[in-house]
């Protein structure tokens, strides 16, 4: 029974009896840095003096803008699921930024499924120009998030690890013909209605029975309703790309708890 409809039980059976679906996962809070809940040591000695002043103020480093260490630890656990289950089918991310993420499924893969190749798809110019509905949003301009695509083969070099295939443009001219045949788990971080409108089709006609797509930002009111927190941890357009799509699919988009963000994720029939 899959785990989205009560199911714990074969997962972690799955888990257990798959020697090879172990890895220790503390890469994630520190590779990076990318553990921002944690205060430096300055920051432990500036808070005990605003302590010892009675202000009630603790300060810690400052939250990352593309994902947080409750995304990736997500991301970790629905990757290693598909693992564990013997899901067919290769690797994708649509928006792959300057890579966090990317390296996050890269050192997965090279641990526990070394036969599965990784695809990562990006403008590396950022966002494209904004038009219909995500206009009306107000949240997002062109060319918001650029990270080139030289970063992101920095860190990869950097921490040593193999490049992903990496898909360079726009999503409309690279998904259709860059896309593997069999898709086991995709992680979709598009943050726009359009984007996300395109690739969703495409992502889910390949996916095999049993895969999980992940949707990065999956902000639902009626489920976890985040007040004070900015827009840009909400992307709206996604949630109404993906509720359209879905309307007609027997696959349902569920929420994940990640503090400032909203992960979702839906498994393919
Ligand atoms: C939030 S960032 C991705 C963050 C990354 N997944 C991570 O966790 O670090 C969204 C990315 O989607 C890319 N993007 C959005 N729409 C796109 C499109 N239509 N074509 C190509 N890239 C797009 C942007 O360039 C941006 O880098």
């Amino acid at each position: 029974m899959p785990l989205d409809e009560g199911g714990i039980f074969p997962y972690v059976r799955a888990v257990f009896t798959s020697f090879s679906s172990c890895m220790d996962n503390a890469f994630i809070a520190t590779t990076f840095d990318w553990d921002h809940r944690t205060p430096k040591t300055w920051q432990m000695l500036v808070n005990k003096g605003l302590r010892k002043m009675r202000i009630p103020i603790k300060i810690s480093p400052a939250p990352p803008s593309m994902a947080n260490v409750e995304s990736r630890m997500n991301l970790f656990h629905l990757l290693a699921q598909t693992i564990a289950y013997k899901v067919p089918g290769d690797v994708v991310e649509l928006g792959c930024n300057a890579g966090d993420s990317t390296i996050v499924m890269q050192k997965m893969l090279k641990q526990l499924a070394p036969e599965k190749r990784l695809y990562a798809f990006d403008s590396f110019e950022g966002l494209p120009e904004i038009t219909g509905s995500d206009l009306a949003d107000g949240v997002y301009g062109k060319g918001f998030m650029a990270a080139p695509l030289e970063l992101f083969k920095y860190k990869f070099k950097k921490l040593g690890l193999e490049l992903p295939v990496v898909h360079k443009g726009w999503f409309q001219d690279t998904v259709p013909q860059g896309l593997p045949e069999r898709i086991s788990f995709a992680l979709l971080d598009g943050d726009l209605y359009e984007s996300t409108k395109h690739i969703l089709p495409h992502v889910y006609e390949r996916m095999s029975p049993g895969a999980i797509g992940m949707i990065a930002v999956y902000y639902d009111e009626a489920v976890f309703p985040r007040r004070g927190v900015s827009m840009g941890y909400k992307s709206p357009g996604v949630k109404r790309a993906c509720d359209e799509f879905f309307g007609d699919k027997p696959e349902k988009v569920r929420v994940l708890y990640a503090n400032e963000y909203s992960n979702g994720f839906f498994r393919k029939r």
